[in-house]
Formats: structure tokens, C-alpha cells, sequence
């Protein structure tokens, strides 16, 4: 008998459904080609679930994610619900519980672009002869994203707002071997933004950094600040291989790749923890403004999933082979709407059914 992969599939709201559906036409012909059983089962999250169950993120989408092996999630938000207060907001109530949920402390998100490509990123030619390849690693569960107090405080006498942000060391070693893993794969480079010249957290982030490469001879290791970072990343992407940033700077820094590579709709994220479970998704969001056109991205959600079967089930040569398929149909001219600057451009259900195309021509 063959080992049954399952997948929780949380397709949500805005273009989230659209780009699962090409995503699928992927998971068969794999299916199909190299017997593999993989099972996906549907659950709702985000706005969607709010609207169907009162909720979120419903009891039924976590047990069903706890008896699966990997989740594959679209996109949440969108305009209908953010009259809602913020923490009932689909994303906030949804994305960040998830994460904590599942000890998702790890965000990987790659950003490639092919050199032959590279007039699809706003950056100059001459910046961008090479393309690159950066993956930023984020950490996910930790610092001013989930550390308390968090709140608005209102009374006769005051009135002001606060975050906290905390990073204890187990966080950030964790992470930080992740990144040098990681790096050992690649170029064997890892740089590591933090604002240590102002921030505590920041600093003992940079020092626990120092003392983890030292299990890392073979890799290189740099720190930036973030304001110096943001200008060297679009300065000269392709001196960078992997960058290991704290969760607020990482959010940042995600886009800024993202967007270099030509559209944040190519942007693919693995939100992984230490037993190989992981939440895919493209790091870009619902995209409400065009969503139910047929012309948004899938790239980004083929990618995602790509991770996954990379990641959680170790099925590294099929994942090559995806990736393969979306550069090679980039490089035969195809283009969907965010990444064309004429009007010359084809459906999200033609992009996946030409990414289907170069993915069988690999086989
Ligand atoms: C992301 C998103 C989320 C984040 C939001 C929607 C909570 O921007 O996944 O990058 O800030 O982490
Ligand atoms: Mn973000």
C-alpha cells in the first residue's frame, strides 16, 4: 500500500479559490504520473468561515488541519469584513492564531528572479543583470507581533496604545538554525537584519546569531541594520542568499523581495515548525480588487505548494521540477495581468493550464 499524504486545502476569500483551482490541476497530473495518493479535503477560514460559522478560524478547519500533514492555504480578508473590529478582522483572527496554534515559528519565503526575466522587476537593467535568488527567513511566532502587553488603554487619566515585543534565545536560535540549514543548501550566505543599535531585542538577536554560525563554519554571515538593508536589497538583490529576520522586519522585508521580483503574486511562503508540518501560501494577499476576473496570479499558489511537497514530504525532485515548469513558461512570454505592461496578457485558468503544459514537457 502507498503512504496517503493529506492535505487540509483552505482556499478563503478573494483570489484565494481562484488560484487553488489551478493549484489542483497540479496535485492530479502528480497524482496521476508518479502514483502518488495524496488527499486533499476542503475547510473554510477567513471571511468565508465568518460568514458560514461565526468564526474565523472554526473547530472543524483546526481538526481537520491537525489530521492532515500539510496546509495549503489561499488568502483571507477583504473589504466585506473590515467594518469588523481589528481583532475579529479574518486576518488577524485567522493567520496569526494558526501560526501560534501550530508553533509555525518559521517563514520561509522565496523570491526568484530568472535573468532572463528580469524585465519584469521595477529595478534597472543594470542592477539586475543576474536576477537573483533570496530566501528570507522570518520568524513567525515571536516578537512584537504576539508579545503582551498589546493593547489601547483608555480611562479618565490616560489614553495611549502599546506593544511589547520579546525575543527570548530558544526563539531566536531556533530560527537562526533554520536559516543556516537553509543556507548550507544554497550559497552558503546568511545575513541577519536587526535594528542593534537601538532595540534590545535586536541585540541579543544579534548575538545569538554570532554564537549559533559558530556551528556554521562553512557559512558566511553578515549583519545589517534594517534601514541600511531596504537600500541594499534594491541596490543589489543578488549579493544576498538567505536573510534572516525577526517578525516585523521579515513582513517588510518579504514584500520588498517580493515586489523585485516583478509582482508579490509570485511570492510563495512555508510557515514550518520543527516536526516538518507546515502552512503554505502566497505571502501576497486576497487581492479583493480583482478577484472572480480570472486574471490574478497563480504562480505564487503552484509555489506554495511546490514548498510543501518539498518541505513536508520530502518530495524534492517533483518540487524542482514546478519550479522548472513556472520559469519555463515565464521564458516562453506568458504573462498574466500584474506581471504585463500591455494587454497582452492571459487568464489565471490559461496560466495554470500552461504551467500544466511545461510541467509534462519536463516529465
Ligand atoms: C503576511 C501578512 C500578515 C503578517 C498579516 C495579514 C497579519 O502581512 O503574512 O505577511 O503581517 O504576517
Ligand atoms: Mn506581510
Amino acid at each position: 500500500m502507498h503512504k496517503k499524504y493529506k492535505i487540509a486545502v483552505l482556499p478563503g476569500d478573494g483570489i484565494g479559490p481562484e488560484v487553488m483551482q489551478e493549484t489542483y490541476k497540479i496535485i492530479n497530473i502528480i497524482k496521476k504520473k508518479f502514483c502518488i495518493n495524496i488527499q486533499t479535503l476542503e475547510y473554510d477560514i477567513g471571511g468565508i468561515a465568518i460568514d458560514k460559522h461565526g468564526t474565523a478560524l472554526p473547530e472543524k478547519t483546526l481538526i481537520g488541519c491537525k489530521n492532515s500533514d500539510a496546509i495549503l492555504l489561499g488568502s483571507v480578508g477583504g473589504p466585506k469584513w473590515d467594518i469588523l473590529p481589528s481583532e475579529k478582522r479574518p486576518e488577524i483572527a485567522s493567520l496569526l492564531p494558526i501560526r501560534k496554534y501550530f508553533n509555525l515559528f518559521a517563514n520561509l519565503r522565496l523570491a526568484i528572479l530568472h535573468k532572463k526575466l528580469n524585465y519584469l522587476s521595477p529595478l534597472k537593467k543594470k542592477n539586475i543583470q543576474d536576477g537573483f535568488n533570496i530566501l528570507c527567513v522570518r520568524e513567525l511566532t515571536g516578537g512584537i507581533y504576539f508579545s503582551k502587553p498589546s493593547e489601547e488603554v483608555k480611562n479618565k487619566k490616560v489614553h495611549y496604545a502599546i506593544d511589547t515585543s520579546i525575543y527570548h534565545k530558544y526563539e531566536i536560535q531556533r530560527i537562526a538554525k533554520i536559516a543556516f540549514d537553509e543556507a548550507l543548501k544554497r550559497k552558503c550566505k546568511v545575513t541577519s537584519i536587526d535594528k542593534a543599535n537601538v532595540l534590545y531585542t535586536s541585540k541579543l538577536w544579534r548575538k545569538t546569531i554570532d554564537e549559533v554560525s559558530k556551528n556554521y563554519p562553512k557559512v558566511h554571515l553578515s549583519h545589517l541594520y534594517f534601514d541600511n538593508a531596504i537600500m541594499q536589497i534594491i541596490k543589489n538583490p543578488n549579493q544576498f542568499d538567505v536573510i534572516l529576520c525577526p517578525n516585523l522586519i521579515g513582513d517588510v522585508i518579504s514584500d520588498e523581495c517580493g515586489i523585485l521580483t516583478g509582482s508579490i503574486g509570485m511570492l510563495p511562503s512555508a510557515s514550518i515548525n520543527t516536526k516538518n508540518f507546515g502552512l503554505y501560501e502566497p505571502a501576497g494577499g486576497a487581492a479583493p480588487d480583482i478577484q472572480g476576473k480570472n486574471i490574478a496570479n497563480p504562480i505564487a499558489q503552484i509555489l506554495s505548494f511546490s514548498m510543501l511537497i518539498n518541505h513536508s514530504f520530502k518530495m524534492t525532485n517533483i518540487s524542482n521540477l514546478i519550479n522548472i515548469a513556472i520559469q519555463k513558461t515565464l521564458l516562453k512570454g506568458f504573462k498574466t495581468y500584474d506581471i504585463s505592461n500591455d494587454k497582452n496578457f492571459i487568464t489565471t485558468e490559461q496560466m495554470g493550464n500552461e504551467i500544466v503544459k511545461s510541467f509534462i514537457e519536463e516529465l
